[in-house]
């Protein structure tokens, strides 16, 4: 699988890109039951039962366990992501093919089958996020129950903190209008990589409950004026699809998880795409010229794109 240098070009400017049915559809549905099956007999939801799932989780539901999270309106599994189906399922010929045409041939890290998965050592900082650069494998999967009749509420985008270079969601069932499959910023990572500190990571400092003003990662005031002036001025896409659809993007672009308005579990899984040497390359400040560490290929497009492709991509713009 190639990219053309059309989708190359969308990448570059728009920092995302939607591949459509790149993942085996009979590897979909064998993940959905595992994914299923990891769930208690006691719990109140049921898979047969559309009507059980609207969220959010409660009572006995509710599960803090970072490889295995039930709470509120996420239901997030890691426990299996270095388990070989699950790394099957993503780290396919095709698209490492992709990541390798858009980081360099032979540059990508491999997953460690039977490795560290994310969640094993807990969250990042006291009540933090899961740190997802903790991880030999696949982030896991991810799924975002129904709002039911929650009423509706405002996007809030932000940035991954931990170091990694090309991220992937990878809808392993349908995801409808508004079902929360992932919502980006187009662009706007040509925007936030000028304004971090470094290159790859956020800067993180010491979380105390009785110093609560600094919460575990530390940001430029140009990054936060950055990220608020791009809420403001830049309509989001929703990145909906179906089942076997894929989302690569960048790893500065603006972005969520994205609500769930529909009926339907979003059930998608997540992964990084990471160079062997990212841990040389995050030294670095941000570089003058951002695409510094991508392909050859990647660093010399500029061949730009059709408005039809644009409009195939969602840009709201198009
Ligand atoms: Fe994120």
């Amino acid at each position: 699988m190639k990219l053309s240098a059309e989708q190359i070009a969308f990448f570059k400017v728009n920092g995302y890109l939607l591949l459509k049915g790149v993942l085996d559809a009979r590897s979909c549905a064998g993940a959905q039951d595992r994914l299923w099956a990891e769930l208690p007999e006691s719990c109140r939801l049921k898979r047969d039962d559309p009507a059980t799932h609207i969220g959010p989780f409660s009572g006995d539901d509710i599960q803090d366990d970072s490889l295995h999270l039930r709470k509120d309106f996420r239901w997030q599994v890691r426990s299996f992501g270095t388990q070989q189906w699950l790394i099957d399922l993503v780290y396919t010929k095709d698209l490492v093919e992709v990541a390798e045409q858009l980081l360099g041939e032979g540059l990508i890290e491999p997953p460690v089958v039977g490795g560290k998965p994310m969640g094993s050592e807990g969250p990042a900082w006291p009540g933090g996020p899961v740190d997802p650069a903790v991880n030999q494998g696949v982030r896991g999967i991810y799924c975002t129950l129904p709002y039911g009749d929650r009423p509706r509420e405002p996007d809030f985008s932000h940035t991954d903190g931990h170091p990694m270079c090309l991220g992937v969601v990878g809808l392993i069932d349908d995801v409808p209008v508004d079902g929360g499959a992932f919502r980006v910023w187009p662009g706007s990572h040509r925007r936030l990589y000028p304004t971090c500190q470094m290159q790859y990571d956020q800067p993180r400092i010491p979380y105390y409950e009785h110093l609560p003003s600094h919460k575990g990662i530390v940001h430029t005031p140009e990054y936060l004026r950055e990220l608020e002036t791009i809420m403001a001025d830049t309509p989001s896409v929703d990145c909906w699809g179906g089942q076997g659809d894929v989302i690569l993007w960048h790893h500065r672009l603006a972005h969520m998880a994205g609500h769930n308005y529909s009926q339907v579990i979003r059930q998608a899984v997540l992964h990084d795409f990471n160079r062997k040497d990212l841990d040389k390359l995050r030294l670095d400040p941000p570089q003058a010229d951002m695409w510094r560490d991508w392909s050859s290929e990647v660093r010399s497009n500029n061949t730009g794109y059709s408005v039809e492709f644009a409009r195939e991509q969602r840009l709201p713009t198009a």
